[in-house]
């Protein structure tokens, strides 16, 4: 009996080290099921309410700042997922909506960095996303009509 009972556990702990690590397929999923409701199936955000992900979610990556805040804002860093699905989230979501505005040096995030980051909560969210934003604008990196759409405009306000 005791046998079954040492093979049963050691079937358990295989089964869970060879767990695979979070996919994309799964950080998809997470998007879907936690974030897509207010952010749009696109990323395209809604309204003036949300903002866009789409051809900005990877510009907040070449100001000073805009790396930890995508981290600790709101939605992100109150949400149920952990540090290690965080990371994977992110980093799917800035490949998928906004690619083309990854710097070129962008190293993806990762569980340590997420647990680094994420505490203590952004309370002026509004201030600090409104200063990144004035940031991103005077880099100049890309042309001011890039911005008509309600990309950055939330903060620009
Ligand atoms: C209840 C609606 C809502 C949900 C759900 C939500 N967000 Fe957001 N998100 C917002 C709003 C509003 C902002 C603008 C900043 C703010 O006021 O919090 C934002 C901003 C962001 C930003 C910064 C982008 C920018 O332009 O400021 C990131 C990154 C982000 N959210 C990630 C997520 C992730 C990841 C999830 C899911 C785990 C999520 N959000 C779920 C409403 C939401």
């Amino acid at each position: 009996m005791w046998a079954i009972k040492v093979m049963a556990a050691i079937a358990v702990l295989g089964a869970t080290l060879l767990a695979p690590p979070a996919t994309l397929a799964d950080a998809h999923e997470d998007y879907v099921l936690n974030c897509q409701g207010c952010h749009g199936a696109d990323g395209g955000g809604a309204s003036d309410a949300v903002p866009s992900f789409r051809g900005s979610l990877g510009r907040f990556l070449r100001v000073p700042g805009g790396r930890e805040y995508l981290v600790r804002v709101p939605g992100t860093s109150q949400s149920a997922l952990d540090d290690a699905r965080i990371a994977s989230l992110l980093n799917w979501m800035l490949h998928a909506f906004s690619a083309d505005d990854l710097p070129r040096d962008f190293t993806p995030y990762d569980e340590a960095e997420i647990a680094r980051v994420r505490r203590p909560p952004l309370i002026d969210v509004t201030g600090v996303r409104r200063r990144l934003v004035d940031q991103i604008r005077a880099l100049g990196a890309c042309a001011s009509s890039d911005y008509t759409s309600d990309t950055l405009a939330r903060g620009a306000r």
